[in-house]
Protein backbone atom coordinates (compact mmCIF):
# COMPACT_ATOMS: atom_id res chain seq x y z
CA UNK A 1 0.00 0.00 0.00
CA UNK A 2 2.45 2.33 1.17
CA UNK A 3 4.43 1.71 -2.32
CA UNK A 4 1.58 1.87 -4.41
CA UNK A 5 1.17 5.69 -2.40
CA UNK A 6 4.23 6.44 -3.43
CA UNK A 7 3.84 6.04 -7.03
CA UNK A 8 0.60 7.87 -6.86
CA UNK A 9 2.47 10.82 -5.11
CA UNK A 10 5.18 10.89 -7.58
CA UNK A 11 2.48 10.89 -10.43
CA UNK A 12 1.07 14.10 -9.02
CA UNK A 13 4.35 15.91 -8.61
CA UNK A 14 5.41 15.14 -12.09
CA UNK A 15 1.73 16.45 -13.38
CA UNK A 16 0.93 19.48 -11.17
CA UNK A 17 0.85 22.40 -13.54
CA UNK A 18 4.05 24.61 -13.74
CA UNK A 19 5.90 27.42 -13.97
CA UNK A 20 9.56 27.96 -14.09
CA UNK A 21 11.61 30.96 -13.22
CA UNK A 22 15.06 29.66 -12.97
CA UNK A 23 15.92 27.37 -15.80
CA UNK A 24 18.88 28.00 -18.48
CA UNK A 25 18.72 27.30 -21.73
CA UNK A 26 21.99 26.50 -22.73
CA UNK A 27 21.44 23.71 -19.73
CA UNK A 28 18.78 22.42 -21.49
CA UNK A 29 19.87 21.20 -24.03
CA UNK A 30 19.66 17.12 -24.96
CA UNK A 31 22.57 15.03 -24.86
CA UNK A 32 21.52 13.49 -28.32
CA UNK A 33 21.24 17.05 -29.44
CA UNK A 34 24.49 17.86 -28.05
CA UNK A 35 26.53 15.21 -29.86
CA UNK A 36 24.45 15.92 -33.22
CA UNK A 37 25.49 19.71 -33.31
CA UNK A 38 28.77 18.57 -32.34
CA UNK A 39 29.38 16.45 -35.07
CA UNK A 40 27.74 18.95 -37.36
CA UNK A 41 29.90 21.89 -36.79
CA UNK A 42 32.78 20.13 -36.37
CA UNK A 43 33.46 20.62 -32.48
CA UNK A 44 35.16 18.29 -31.31
CA UNK A 45 34.12 16.02 -27.76
CA UNK A 46 36.32 14.81 -25.19
CA UNK A 47 33.84 11.84 -25.14
CA UNK A 48 31.37 10.07 -27.78
CA UNK A 49 28.99 9.64 -25.01
CA UNK A 50 28.06 13.24 -24.18
CA UNK A 51 26.24 12.41 -21.12
CA UNK A 52 29.48 11.14 -19.75
CA UNK A 53 30.62 14.82 -19.59
CA UNK A 54 27.33 15.52 -17.74
CA UNK A 55 29.18 15.28 -14.89
CA UNK A 56 31.20 17.34 -12.14
CA UNK A 57 31.81 17.92 -8.42
CA UNK A 58 32.13 21.91 -8.86
CA UNK A 59 30.53 24.84 -10.14
CA UNK A 60 33.42 25.50 -12.44
CA UNK A 61 33.86 22.06 -13.75
CA UNK A 62 30.01 22.58 -14.16
CA UNK A 63 30.66 26.17 -16.19
CA UNK A 64 33.37 24.15 -18.29
CA UNK A 65 31.03 21.83 -20.03
CA UNK A 66 28.76 24.43 -19.99
CA UNK A 67 30.67 26.64 -22.43
CA UNK A 68 31.40 23.19 -24.36
CA UNK A 69 27.38 22.94 -24.64
CA UNK A 70 27.15 26.68 -25.60
CA UNK A 71 30.16 26.19 -28.37
CA UNK A 72 27.98 23.76 -30.18
CA UNK A 73 25.09 26.03 -30.79
CA UNK A 74 25.55 28.49 -33.85
CA UNK A 75 23.08 28.23 -36.30
CA UNK A 76 19.49 29.95 -35.67
CA UNK A 77 18.18 26.75 -36.95
CA UNK A 78 20.05 25.18 -33.78
CA UNK A 79 18.78 27.70 -30.97
CA UNK A 80 15.20 27.20 -32.41
CA UNK A 81 15.65 23.23 -32.17
CA UNK A 82 17.13 23.07 -28.87
CA UNK A 83 15.07 25.73 -27.75
CA UNK A 84 12.05 23.81 -29.14
CA UNK A 85 13.00 20.61 -27.55
CA UNK A 86 14.04 21.81 -24.04
CA UNK A 87 10.12 23.20 -23.78
CA UNK A 88 8.67 19.66 -24.58
CA UNK A 89 11.16 18.24 -22.27
CA UNK A 90 9.30 20.58 -19.54
CA UNK A 91 5.87 19.90 -21.19
CA UNK A 92 6.25 15.84 -21.10
CA UNK A 93 7.97 15.33 -18.16
CA UNK A 94 6.75 18.28 -15.82
CA UNK A 95 3.43 19.60 -17.26
CA UNK A 96 4.94 22.92 -17.44
CA UNK A 97 3.34 25.43 -18.54
CA UNK A 98 4.99 28.91 -18.43
CA UNK A 99 8.90 29.12 -18.71
CA UNK A 100 10.87 32.21 -17.77
CA UNK A 101 14.20 30.86 -19.49
CA UNK A 102 18.01 32.56 -19.53
CA UNK A 103 20.21 32.57 -21.74
CA UNK A 104 23.79 33.56 -21.81
CA UNK A 105 24.58 36.21 -24.77
CA UNK A 106 28.18 36.49 -24.35
CA UNK A 107 29.18 32.76 -24.50
CA UNK A 108 27.72 32.90 -28.08
CA UNK A 109 28.74 36.43 -29.42
CA UNK A 110 32.75 35.43 -28.34
CA UNK A 111 32.29 32.98 -30.64
CA UNK A 112 31.14 35.18 -33.54
CA UNK A 113 27.47 34.33 -33.67
CA UNK A 114 25.32 37.46 -33.87
CA UNK A 115 22.99 38.39 -31.17
CA UNK A 116 20.31 38.60 -33.68
CA UNK A 117 20.45 35.22 -34.93
CA UNK A 118 20.56 34.09 -31.30
CA UNK A 119 17.31 36.20 -30.35
CA UNK A 120 15.62 34.66 -33.63
CA UNK A 121 16.28 31.11 -33.46
CA UNK A 122 15.44 30.94 -29.63
CA UNK A 123 11.83 32.87 -30.53
CA UNK A 124 11.47 30.62 -33.48
CA UNK A 125 11.64 27.55 -30.86
CA UNK A 126 9.22 29.30 -28.52
CA UNK A 127 6.90 30.31 -30.66
CA UNK A 128 6.86 27.02 -32.14
CA UNK A 129 6.37 25.16 -28.85
CA UNK A 130 3.81 27.82 -28.03
CA UNK A 131 1.71 26.40 -30.70
CA UNK A 132 2.47 22.91 -30.17
CA UNK A 133 2.31 21.91 -26.93
CA UNK A 134 0.67 25.29 -25.48
CA UNK A 135 3.66 26.24 -23.20
CA UNK A 136 4.95 29.52 -22.67
CA UNK A 137 8.10 30.96 -22.64
CA UNK A 138 9.85 34.33 -21.89
CA UNK A 139 13.96 35.23 -21.87
CA UNK A 140 16.38 36.42 -19.32
CA UNK A 141 19.59 37.48 -21.18
CA UNK A 142 22.10 36.52 -18.20
CA UNK A 143 25.56 38.61 -17.51
CA UNK A 144 28.17 36.00 -17.09
CA UNK A 145 30.25 36.92 -14.06
CA UNK A 146 33.24 35.77 -15.12
CA UNK A 147 33.20 38.35 -18.10
CA UNK A 148 34.72 42.21 -17.09
CA UNK A 149 32.25 45.00 -16.58
CA UNK A 150 32.82 46.68 -20.10
CA UNK A 151 32.02 43.51 -21.62
CA UNK A 152 28.56 42.68 -19.44
CA UNK A 153 27.47 46.45 -20.33
CA UNK A 154 28.33 46.50 -23.90
CA UNK A 155 26.39 42.83 -24.09
CA UNK A 156 23.10 45.09 -22.96
CA UNK A 157 23.61 47.77 -25.06
CA UNK A 158 23.56 45.24 -28.59
CA UNK A 159 20.96 43.31 -26.53
CA UNK A 160 18.56 46.41 -25.95
CA UNK A 161 19.79 47.45 -29.57
CA UNK A 162 18.59 43.89 -31.22
CA UNK A 163 15.68 43.27 -28.64
CA UNK A 164 13.11 43.64 -31.58
CA UNK A 165 15.02 40.29 -32.92
CA UNK A 166 12.97 38.32 -29.90
CA UNK A 167 9.88 39.82 -30.87
CA UNK A 168 8.69 40.43 -27.64
CA UNK A 169 10.00 37.09 -25.58
CA UNK A 170 12.84 39.24 -23.90
CA UNK A 171 11.72 40.12 -21.01
CA UNK A 172 14.37 40.41 -18.60
CA UNK A 173 18.37 41.01 -17.37
CA UNK A 174 19.62 38.10 -14.71
CA UNK A 175 23.68 37.21 -13.96
CA UNK A 176 25.07 33.80 -13.49
CA UNK A 177 28.07 32.00 -13.23
CA UNK A 178 30.44 31.33 -10.44
CA UNK A 179 29.51 33.96 -8.10
CA UNK A 180 32.18 33.46 -4.58
CA UNK A 181 35.07 36.06 -6.78
CA UNK A 182 33.22 38.00 -8.57
CA UNK A 183 30.52 39.89 -6.84
CA UNK A 184 27.18 41.74 -8.21
CA UNK A 185 28.75 45.10 -7.84
CA UNK A 186 30.97 44.71 -10.52
CA UNK A 187 27.65 45.07 -13.09
CA UNK A 188 26.44 47.72 -11.84
CA UNK A 189 26.22 49.76 -14.85
CA UNK A 190 25.03 46.85 -16.95
CA UNK A 191 21.96 46.16 -14.43
CA UNK A 192 21.36 50.06 -14.53
CA UNK A 193 21.15 50.29 -18.45
CA UNK A 194 19.06 47.07 -18.44
CA UNK A 195 16.30 49.18 -16.03
CA UNK A 196 16.45 52.00 -18.25
CA UNK A 197 15.88 49.71 -21.36
CA UNK A 198 12.89 48.56 -19.44
CA UNK A 199 13.89 44.89 -18.94
CA UNK A 200 13.32 43.54 -15.38
CA UNK A 201 16.05 42.12 -13.05
CA UNK A 202 17.01 39.26 -11.32
CA UNK A 203 20.03 37.77 -10.09
CA UNK A 204 21.98 34.41 -8.89
CA UNK A 205 22.90 35.82 -5.44
CA UNK A 206 24.03 34.08 -2.23
CA UNK A 207 24.30 30.59 -4.42
CA UNK A 208 27.78 30.45 -3.35
CA UNK A 209 29.05 33.65 -1.34
CA UNK A 210 27.54 35.67 1.73
CA UNK A 211 23.97 36.93 2.26
CA UNK A 212 25.22 40.78 1.36
CA UNK A 213 25.26 39.71 -2.37
CA UNK A 214 21.41 39.42 -1.89
CA UNK A 215 21.18 42.58 -0.29
CA UNK A 216 23.81 44.21 -3.26
CA UNK A 217 21.66 43.03 -6.01
CA UNK A 218 18.26 44.36 -4.76
CA UNK A 219 19.58 47.75 -3.36
CA UNK A 220 22.34 48.43 -5.92
CA UNK A 221 21.18 46.39 -9.16
CA UNK A 222 17.51 47.11 -8.39
CA UNK A 223 16.82 43.29 -8.33
CA UNK A 224 13.26 42.06 -8.07
CA UNK A 225 13.57 38.32 -7.16
CA UNK A 226 16.92 36.39 -6.46
CA UNK A 227 17.97 33.19 -7.62
CA UNK A 228 19.18 30.78 -5.38
CA UNK A 229 20.36 32.40 -2.26
CA UNK A 230 20.63 29.53 0.27
CA UNK A 231 23.08 31.41 2.26
CA UNK A 232 20.41 33.79 3.67
CA UNK A 233 19.81 31.58 6.09
CA UNK A 234 23.52 33.12 8.07
CA UNK A 235 21.99 36.21 8.82
CA UNK A 236 19.21 36.52 10.51
CA UNK A 237 18.44 39.98 9.58
CA UNK A 238 18.61 39.61 5.81
CA UNK A 239 16.43 36.63 5.83
CA UNK A 240 13.42 39.09 7.98
CA UNK A 241 14.17 41.84 5.34
CA UNK A 242 13.33 39.53 2.60
CA UNK A 243 10.56 38.02 4.07
CA UNK A 244 8.78 41.07 5.30
CA UNK A 245 9.05 42.95 1.85
CA UNK A 246 8.09 39.51 0.06
CA UNK A 247 11.13 38.48 -2.17
CA UNK A 248 10.95 35.67 -4.42
CA UNK A 249 13.67 32.77 -4.26
CA UNK A 250 13.97 30.64 -7.67
CA UNK A 251 15.53 27.50 -5.84
CA UNK A 252 16.81 24.58 -7.47
CA UNK A 253 17.36 21.54 -5.64
CA UNK A 254 19.59 19.13 -7.84
CA UNK A 255 21.99 21.29 -9.39
CA UNK A 256 23.07 22.62 -6.20
CA UNK A 257 22.55 19.33 -4.21
CA UNK A 258 25.68 18.24 -6.95
CA UNK A 259 27.91 21.15 -6.96
CA UNK A 260 27.65 22.89 -3.60
CA UNK A 261 27.15 19.34 -1.48
CA UNK A 262 23.67 19.15 -0.44
CA UNK A 263 23.51 15.92 -0.90
CA UNK A 264 20.34 14.80 1.15
CA UNK A 265 17.95 16.74 -0.04
CA UNK A 266 15.50 16.95 3.05
CA UNK A 267 18.61 19.12 4.63
CA UNK A 268 18.38 21.33 1.71
CA UNK A 269 18.27 24.80 2.17
CA UNK A 270 15.24 25.24 0.32
CA UNK A 271 13.51 23.60 3.99
CA UNK A 272 14.91 26.13 5.95
CA UNK A 273 13.82 28.92 3.92
CA UNK A 274 10.51 27.94 3.18
CA UNK A 275 10.13 27.27 7.43
CA UNK A 276 11.22 30.39 8.01
CA UNK A 277 8.50 32.30 5.52
CA UNK A 278 10.63 33.46 2.49
CA UNK A 279 8.79 32.84 -0.90
CA UNK A 280 10.24 30.03 -2.79
CA UNK A 281 9.39 28.03 -5.91
CA UNK A 282 11.20 24.87 -7.38
CA UNK A 283 12.93 25.16 -10.87
CA UNK A 284 15.34 22.46 -12.56
CA UNK A 285 18.68 25.03 -13.22
CA UNK A 286 20.53 22.88 -15.70
CA UNK A 287 18.22 19.72 -16.21
CA UNK A 288 19.85 17.66 -18.74
CA UNK A 289 23.39 18.72 -17.28
CA UNK A 290 22.37 17.42 -14.21
CA UNK A 291 20.26 14.40 -14.82
CA UNK A 292 16.82 15.86 -14.05
CA UNK A 293 14.06 17.51 -15.31
CA UNK A 294 11.27 20.17 -13.87
CA UNK A 295 8.77 17.01 -12.89
CA UNK A 296 11.42 15.21 -10.88
CA UNK A 297 12.32 18.03 -9.13
CA UNK A 298 9.02 18.88 -7.53
CA UNK A 299 9.03 14.43 -7.06
CA UNK A 300 12.69 14.88 -5.22
CA UNK A 301 12.79 17.68 -3.05
CA UNK A 302 8.80 17.75 -2.16
CA UNK A 303 9.25 13.95 -1.14
CA UNK A 304 12.35 14.31 0.59
CA UNK A 305 10.75 17.43 2.42
CA UNK A 306 8.07 16.07 3.28
CA UNK A 307 5.67 18.46 1.47
CA UNK A 308 1.69 17.68 1.68
CA UNK A 309 -0.39 18.71 -1.38
CA UNK A 310 -1.31 22.13 0.09
CA UNK A 311 2.63 22.90 0.15
CA UNK A 312 2.94 22.03 -3.43
CA UNK A 313 0.45 23.90 -4.49
CA UNK A 314 1.57 27.18 -2.49
CA UNK A 315 5.15 26.34 -4.74
CA UNK A 316 3.34 26.32 -8.29
CA UNK A 317 1.30 29.39 -7.21
CA UNK A 318 4.57 31.07 -6.28
CA UNK A 319 5.70 30.62 -9.40
CA UNK A 320 3.16 32.47 -11.25
CA UNK A 321 3.51 35.38 -8.37
CA UNK A 322 6.97 35.72 -9.51
CA UNK A 323 6.61 35.89 -12.88
CA UNK A 324 6.99 38.71 -14.90
CA UNK A 325 3.50 37.90 -16.44
CA UNK A 326 1.19 40.95 -16.51
CA UNK A 327 -1.25 41.25 -14.28
CA UNK A 328 -4.57 39.98 -16.35
CA UNK A 329 -1.94 36.93 -17.58
CA UNK A 330 -1.14 36.36 -14.39
CA UNK A 331 -4.78 35.85 -12.93
CA UNK A 332 -5.39 34.13 -16.28
CA UNK A 333 -2.98 31.44 -14.73
CA UNK A 334 -3.23 30.99 -11.20
CA UNK A 335 -6.84 30.06 -11.98
CA UNK A 336 -6.16 27.94 -14.39
CA UNK A 337 -3.53 25.95 -12.79
CA UNK A 338 -5.86 26.23 -8.82
CA UNK A 339 -8.34 24.41 -11.03
CA UNK A 340 -6.03 21.55 -12.06
CA UNK A 341 -4.76 21.44 -9.00
CA UNK A 342 -8.43 20.90 -7.49
CA UNK A 343 -8.87 18.16 -10.13
CA UNK A 344 -5.30 15.69 -9.23
CA UNK A 345 -6.13 16.41 -5.97
CA UNK A 346 -9.27 14.96 -5.97
CA UNK A 347 -8.00 11.75 -7.89
CA UNK A 348 -5.55 11.39 -4.99
CA UNK A 349 -6.65 8.49 -3.23
CA UNK A 350 -8.07 9.41 0.82
N1 LIG B 1 24.68 29.09 -11.12
C1 LIG B 1 25.70 29.72 -11.68
N2 LIG B 1 25.94 29.67 -12.98
C2 LIG B 1 25.13 28.94 -13.75
C3 LIG B 1 24.07 28.28 -13.22
C4 LIG B 1 23.79 28.38 -11.84
O1 LIG B 1 22.78 27.89 -11.30
N3 LIG B 1 23.47 27.62 -14.25
C5 LIG B 1 24.14 27.95 -15.37
N4 LIG B 1 25.15 28.75 -15.07
ZN1 LIG C 1 21.03 28.94 -12.34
Amino acid sequence: MAGRLTVLREDFLRRVPKAELHCHFEGTVRPATFKDLAERHGVELPSDDPAQLYDYNTIIEFLSIFGMVSSTIIDRDDFARAAYESLEDGVVLGNLRYREMFFNPTLHTRRGVPISTVLAGLADGIEAAEQDLHVRCRLIADVYRQDPPDAARQMVEELLDARDHARGHLIGLGMDGAEADDPPEKFVDAFHLARRGGLRLTSHASEDAPPRNIVTCLDLLGCERIDHGYHILEDPAILARCRDDGIYFTCCPTSTAVVYGWPDLSHHPIKDMVAGGLRCMLNSDDPTMFHTDIGREYVVACQALGYDAAKVRQLCLNGVEASWLDGVDKAVMRQELNAEIDALQASLPG
